[in-house]
């Protein structure tokens, strides 16, 4: 259809669905075991109710907000998707383009189609960037990694911690990952890559098992800039997130690809919110809680940063608005949420995102409770 007549977030999904090649769409959709987990990261926002105030001039309403000390124009990153040209010529480049005509913040994937240097190239001068991390066996392939893109300007390193192995999204191995549409052209050094069982195991074999709480001290020698840790689930891990160091976690389980049946990130929000404020003054400036996965309105955002996320990140959908429309679709996305801020805020009865308070949710049906 005309991209005009794309009005949410979903309606990529259904194009991308019908225009993606059967292996790409099989990758991208696909999510570990009975996919019990993706289905939950929707529902889980389905559960918060809003509590919205009224009569408080909501004429101005402004949704921009600051991600780990940069601008942003609504609290809303791009999360890492890995081999984004399966779906477009153009991969990444398409989020890289898009985001910076718009302010928004791409989190560049250490399995990006396209290589790191070109990505940077594409952005705009002092265009804010993130990067995602697989920790590689050979450390010194990751340490080169991590510098060159500090060196490159990037502001923060998120460091995928819920992926020892990857998961078994069975859809995806039931598609061979024959060696065409740059499957294989990934440049992390993997060896004994295994291309019988789909396109994830494909290309993770050089991610690191033995990753522990002993290497973050190691990845702090290394680099100044931000280190988050993606795909924190408990309050005990966050805590150890905190005391060792980082300055932020990412609630996400890894948008339902990875450990089947674990909880979404928004019902594990509330339990560590709480155990961090026993930590010291909340919100604290130098400690971040994203969440992502099935984020698909910006009333889920707003749902997220009123329970106490600092940001939300959006894996798939931007993700299916590249393949369906290239950058076009991504900018349009953009604008589809700007509208739903808008709308949701003024309805909402909060001007500005510091106006979000967890009076404003009533989140008495998630399990924290
Ligand atoms: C991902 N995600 C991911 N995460 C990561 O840390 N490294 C990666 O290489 C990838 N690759 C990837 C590929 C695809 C196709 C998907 C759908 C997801 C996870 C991603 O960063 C994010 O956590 C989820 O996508 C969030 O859920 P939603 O927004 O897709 O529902």
């Amino acid at each position: 259809p005309p991209i005009d007549e794309i009005i949410n977030l979903h309606d990529f999904e259904a194009v991308a669905k019908k225009v993606l090649p059967a292996k790409a769409w099989a990758y991208y959709s696909s999510a570990s075991d009975d996919e019990i987990t993706i289905r939950e990261n929707r529902a889980a926002f389905q559960r918060v109710w809003f509590r919205p105030r009224i009569l408080r001039d909501v004429s101005v309403v402004d949704w921009s907000h600051t991600i780990l000390g940069c601008k942003s124009s609504f609290p809303v990153y791009i999360s890492a998707t890995a081999l984004g040209k399966l779906g477009h010529p153009d991969g990444e480049l398409n989020l890289t383009r898009a985001a910076g005509k718009h302010n928004v913040i791409q989190m560049i994937p250490t399995l990006a189609s396209c290589s790191f240097d070109e990505i940077i190239d594409a952005a705009l001068p002092g265009q804010p960037l993130f990067v995602q991390l697989y920790v590689n066996r050979d450390r010194e392939i990751t340490k080169k990694y991590v510098q060159h893109a500090e060196k490159r300007g990037v502001k923060a390193l998120f460091i995928t911690v819920d992926a020892p192995q990857l998961g078994r999204r069975e859809k995806d191995m039931r598609m061979k990952a024959v060696d065409d549409n740059g499957t294989a052209k990934v440049q992390d050094g993997q060896s004994d890559v295994r291309r019988d069982q789909g396109v994830s195991r494909a290309i993770s074999s050089f991610i690191d098992p033995s990753l522990s709480w002993k290497d973050i001290p190691w990845f702090r020698s290394i680099t100044n800039m931000h280190i988050i840790l993606k795909g924190v689930s408990t309050p005990e891990d966050a805590i150890l997130a905190y005391e060792s160091g980082c300055q932020g976690i990412v609630l996400s389980n890894h948008g339902g690809r990875q450990l089947d049946t674990a909880r979404s990130g928004l019902e594990n929000l509330i339990d560590i919110v709480a155990a961090l404020k026993t930590k010291g003054p909340w919100p604290n400036p130098n400690f971040s809680i994203f969440v992502d996965g099935g984020v698909r309105r910006a009333s889920d955002v707003l749902k997220a940063l009123a329970l106490g996320a600092s940001a939300v990140g959006i894996g798939r959908g931007f993700l299916y608005a590249f393949c369906s429309y290239g950058q076009e679709g991504v900018e349009r996305s953009f604008q589809i949420l700007r509208e739903e801020f808008e709308m949701n805020m003024r309805l909402l009865g909060a001007r500005s995102i510091s106006e979000l308070k967890p009076e404003m949710v009533d989140a008495s049906a998630l399990s924290a409770h």
